[in-house]
């Protein structure tokens, strides 16, 4: 079988114990939704069974996979009427909005994702992609957050903060906010 790294990290706007689980005092995590950016079912998606079973050793858990792969979701166009009208001006219709219900419908929310050439596949950016004007307007709060990296050998930190950046509140606070026009 082939090695692999797994990367994972926890975000949750509230204080999380150390491994990502939360302790008592935090909302019990019933819903999880896991996005698989891998276009196998390989190391990314063992990696999120073995996160799957550790949760579920805690308390029930109802958890989904959504694997990117299956997924009907074009290409961002570049329009920015997501941004400068609203999401539904989106020229796209495909599967967004079913995907972003998942979100919604979700306490827990899964970014799983192999380091391809140093950074996320083109399945995974696509969806960060298409859902960019949720990025830009947060709507996503209270919700719990982990980023999980798979790779060969090097680079996966980088993604991970990434990833961490896109699914957190934290987005402004690394400058990176700044360079936005
Ligand atoms: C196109 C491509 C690019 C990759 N680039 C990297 C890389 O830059 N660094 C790395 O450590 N692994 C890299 N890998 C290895 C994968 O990250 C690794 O095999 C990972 O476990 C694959 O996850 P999967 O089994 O879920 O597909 C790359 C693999 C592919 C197919």
């Amino acid at each position: 079988m082939e090695q692999a790294t797994i990367m994972q990290t926890a975000k949750n706007p509230q204080a999380q114990k150390k491994d990502g689980i939360p302790d008592g005092k935090q909302p019990r995590i019933r819903r999880v939704v896991a996005f698989v950016g891998s276009p196998r079912r390989r190391a990314t998606y063992e990696a999120v069974q073995e996160l799957e079973t550790s949760l579920k050793s805690h308390a029930p858990v109802d958890f989904e996979y959504v694997f990117l792969a299956d997924s009907h979701l074009g290409f961002c166009r570049g329009c920015k009427l997501c941004f400068d009208k609203g999401e539904e001006f989106c020229p796209s219709r495909d599967d967004r909005d079913s995907l972003l219900e998942k979100m919604t419908g979700a306490d827990g929310v899964i970014f799983a994702t192999p380091n391809y050439s140093f950074h996320v596949p083109a399945l995974m950016k696509n969806l960060l992609d298409r859902l960019g004007f949720v990025f830009h307007r947060p709507r996503f709060f209270g919700k719990a957050f982990t980023a999980l990296v798979a790779q060969g050998i090097f680079g996966g930190a980088s993604i991970q903060r990434y990833l961490e950046t896109m699914g957190s509140k934290d987005r402004d606070s690394d400058g990176t906010s700044e360079d936005e026009c």
